[in-house]
């Protein structure tokens, strides 16, 4: 059930009559169709009239323009202006270039740009690993897509998805300060992307692939990791493997078991889902169940690609087929990353006692959480409105940072289980507890942890 949170905020503007009840009718008129007001500034007053801004939270475009509908519907009241306030946050867009040095004179300028940047040219010339150290190329890392798997909304393309990339960067910053930017190609050729990222990687001290579809995201990660000597990191995959991994720790904590004798059902075999097995794998749990649209993935099903196969050859040691359903039975894990509403409490039921349920699809999961909850121990979403949300912005900060520090020249699992180490850590015992399984994406403490833990990982 969506609740309206600031995703869908408006800032209304209406002229009301000047009385003493304007204000309660204007809110009660909100209130009344759901709406939850967040600001109310009168900006201009006239002997005839007032003119208010009313800023308020909707749950859709739907509901904000219900909201509208109700202010205009009261007496005397006119509405001339509905601003949206999330649009209003992207004119123009979400991150700009600034210069790190003054450029105030000649003397400035002779250093910063010609004739002394020439000595810097050359220097790196002599010997090309000067660019990490006299360089952007230190703390710059490139967030390349190709539009094809933007959110959960499908192939919108390039252009559709720069106003993601630039979130993606400004978060970098705020969180890690990392000098992101945004590369979305104009192809979705698996070669052309690969030769484009090739291209562009001297400029870059790591490359961040980001919403390219399953499977060709598995093939250029790979491609590029051969050919570049700076990491490269798809974080639909392993931000959210490193993510997953950390909130499954502090949960089976919750509940008491070891994952040696725990049984994880994963739904959704897709790009997350892959690594998320990949990474679980190296915890050594009992069994992993995959589990994808055509049913359980086992090693004698039909028409597997080589993700599938390689996913069929190390996991379901029973060899058990069938549905989602038939993998939940005796589960003590679930691990959603695929689709809406794929089950209900009377499933959760028949997994072993104390279930552990992440259903993560976006924006709406697996099994509404409140359903889960009836029979599950611990619950997690991707949802900000939940508890536990498992959100990538707890990793991937904090991931470059520790490998922009290291210089790092590839990504291996030990860094990225490093890094789900350390947030887990985050979570003190006495935070502990089956709403609390993961720190709050504001927590400062985390990406530093994170980009240490990935360093030392790095390093050692
Ligand atoms: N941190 C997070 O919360 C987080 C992180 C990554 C992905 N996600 C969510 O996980 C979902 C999958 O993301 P992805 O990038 O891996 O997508 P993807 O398209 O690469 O993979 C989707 C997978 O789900 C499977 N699937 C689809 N419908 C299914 C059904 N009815 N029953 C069983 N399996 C089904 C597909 O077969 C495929 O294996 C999305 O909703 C995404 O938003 C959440």
């Amino acid at each position: 059930m969506p609740v309206p949170g600031p995703g869908y905020s408006i800032t209304v503007r209406v002229e009301a009559p000047p009385s003493a009840s304007a204000a309660g009718d204007l809110t009660s008129a909100v209130g009344r169709v759901g709406g939850v007001i967040t600001a109310f500034d009168v900006v201009e007053s006239h002997g005839d009239r007032v003119v208010v801004d009313i800023t308020c939270n909707a749950m859709s475009a739907n509901h904000a323009r219900d909201i509208t509908t109700a202010l205009e519907a009261l007496p005397g009241v006119a509405v001339r202006k509905v601003s949206d306030r999330t649009f209003l946050m992207h004119l123009g867009g979400k991150i700009e270039v600034s210069a790190k040095v003054a450029l105030r004179n000649r003397d400035d300028l002779s250093r910063a740009y010609t004739p002394g940047v020439a000595r810097i040219c050359q220097a790196i010339a002599e010997n090309p690993d000067d660019a990490r150290r006299l360089t952007i190329k230190r703390n710059t890392v490139a967030v390349v897509t190709d539009g094809s798997a933007v959110l959960g909304l499908g192939n919108l393309g390039p252009a559709a998805a720069l106003p993601v990339m630039e979130g993606k960067a400004a978060l970098f910053k705020k969180f890690a300060g990392v000098d992101a930017w945004p590369v979305c190609l104009d192809t979705q050729d698996t070669e052309e992307i690969i030769r484009a990222v090739e291209l562009i990687a001297p400029v870059y001290g790591g490359i961040n692939l980001e919403d390219i579809a399953a499977p060709r995201c598995f093939e250029i990660e790979a491609r590029l990791r051969e050919k570049l000597d700076i990491p490269v990191f798809h974080d639909d995959q392993h931000g959210t493997a490193i993510c997953v991994v950390a909130a499954l720790r502090n949960a089976l904590r919750v509940v008491g078991k070891d994952i040696a004798d725990c049984t994880i059902v994963v739904c959704g075999v897709g790009a997350a889902g892959s690594a998320i097995i990949r990474l679980l794998l190296q915890r050594g749990p009992a069994d992993v169940v995959a589990v994808d649209i055509d049913g359980i993935v086992h090693r004698d099903r039909e028409g597997m690609d080589t993700n599938l196969a390689w996913v069929a050859q190390n996991t379901n040691r029973d060899g058990k087929t069938g549905r989602l359903h038939d993998a939940l039975v005796g589960a003590d894990v679930f691990i959603g990353v695929s689709a809406p509403n794929l089950f209900g409490a009377e499933q959760v039921a028949t997994m072993a006692d104390d279930a552990v349920v992440f259903a993560l699809a976006n924006p709406d999961p697996e099994i509404d959480p409140l359903e889960a909850q009836r029979h599950a121990a611990v619950v997690a979403t991707g949802r900000s409105d939940y508890p536990n949300q498992i959100n990538n912005v707890l990793a991937f900060p904090g991931v470059f940072r520790g490998l922009l520090d290291a210089q790092a020249r590839t990504i291996t699992d030990p860094m990225l289980l490093a890094a789900a180490e350390a947030i887990a850590d985050i979570v003190a015992p006495e935070q502990l507890n089956p709403s609390f399984i993961v720190p709050s994406v504001f927590d400062a403490a985390v990406a530093p942890a994170v980009a240490d833990a990935v360093r030392r990982a790095a390093q050692a």
